[in-house]
């Protein structure tokens, strides 16, 4: 089966702090690195690594960051052919704090994000008749968003959405196209007003979502489906070094493996272990592992 993801890529410029800053405070970073990123592009990159048939639906402008994103999604076997570049609008940015926990706070400058709208769904309508699974996030305009979505549900693909960054705003109408959602705890709260992950997720199938699941970091995972199946997954303990894109290499991984054919407790439990090794690396694409990696890393694992 084939994944098509649609939405951002971001040069991502990471500074690694011993502590956030809090409001009117100046801090010095300890080191600075500047990353290939954004939600759609990890996702998209996350599941090709792990050996998935994955095109990439969204736009860079034409930069040298835009070049770059070509390149990196390419070399992990992703179709880069239907992403615009723009001659005038720069590639989408992420200011990224890293703190010691590993923690991060990130604000995104859209760029080229911003412009990914309906002409351009309607342009690439190809690309979703031939796709199996549609991969989304909330990071180019949410009008854009719930237009694919319907264009792709009208077509019978099964709908995937990381609901991040998370808005209270989402039409009420677009939740009975999602097969699966994956909230994390504050976007949970935020498209439901609960925080306590089953009541939540119960609230999400009521407003029409076929299957959720709750990532809740180093806690645990929760899945619920509208069929009643639900179950928790424990999460491994490791040394945290940088969160950043855990969220969305979870959601690519589980489409990689749901786009394999495995069932979703498979997929769910698959997804973990790609994103807990996420957590063990900096930045985004450069801590995204390979099928190889993932293998290689819960063979070494010592118990702690
Ligand atoms: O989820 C992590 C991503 O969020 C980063 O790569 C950054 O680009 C922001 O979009």
């Amino acid at each position: 089966m084939n994944i098509l993801v649609i939405g951002s890529l971001n040069a991502d410029y990471v500074a690694n702090v011993d502590h956030r800053p809090q409001g009117g405070e100046t801090i010095t970073a300890e080191s600075f690195c500047v990353n290939c990123g954004g939600k759609g592009a990890n996702q998209a990159y996350a599941a090709a690594r792990l050996g998935a048939q994955v095109k990439m639906l969204g736009m860079t402008g034409k930069d040298e960051a835009g070049e770059l994103f070509k390149k990196r999604l390419c070399e992990a076997g992703a179709d880069v052919s239907s992403i615009k570049q723009l001659e005038n609008t720069p590639t989408g940015m992420a200011m990224i704090t890293v703190d010691k926990t590993g923690e991060n706070s990130i604000v995104v400058v859209r760029g080229a994000n911003g412009m990914v709208d309906s002409d351009y769904v309607d342009s690439r309508i190809e690309d979703i008749k031939s796709a199996d699974i549609l991969l989304t996030q909330l990071e180019i305009p949410l009008e854009t968003v719930v237009y694919a979505v319907k264009a792709a549900k009208k077509l019978g693909k099964t709908i995937v959405l990381d609901p991040a960054p998370a808005r209270k705003d989402i039409p009420h109408e677009v939740f009975r196209f999602i097969d699966y959602i994956k909230p994390n705890e504050t976007e949970l709260e935020i498209l439901t007003g609960e925080r306590d992950c089953e009541k939540g997720a119960k609230k999400l199938i009521e407003m029409g979502v076929k299957n959720v699941i709750v990532s809740r970091g180093a806690k645990d995972c929760y899945f619920l489906s509208h069929s009643g199946e639900s179950f928790y997954t424990r999460i491994p303990k490791v040394s945290v070094i940088d969160t950043t894109a855990a969220g969305d290499s979870f959601t690519g991984a589980f489409a990689a493996a749901k786009a394999e054919g495995k069932t979703d407790r498979e997929a769910v439990l698959y997804a973990v272990k790609v994103s807990t090794v996420v957590v063990t690396k900096a930045g985004a694409f450069d801590s995204i592992p390979t099928q190889k990696e993932v293998d290689d890393f819960f063979e070494n694992l010592q118990p702690k």
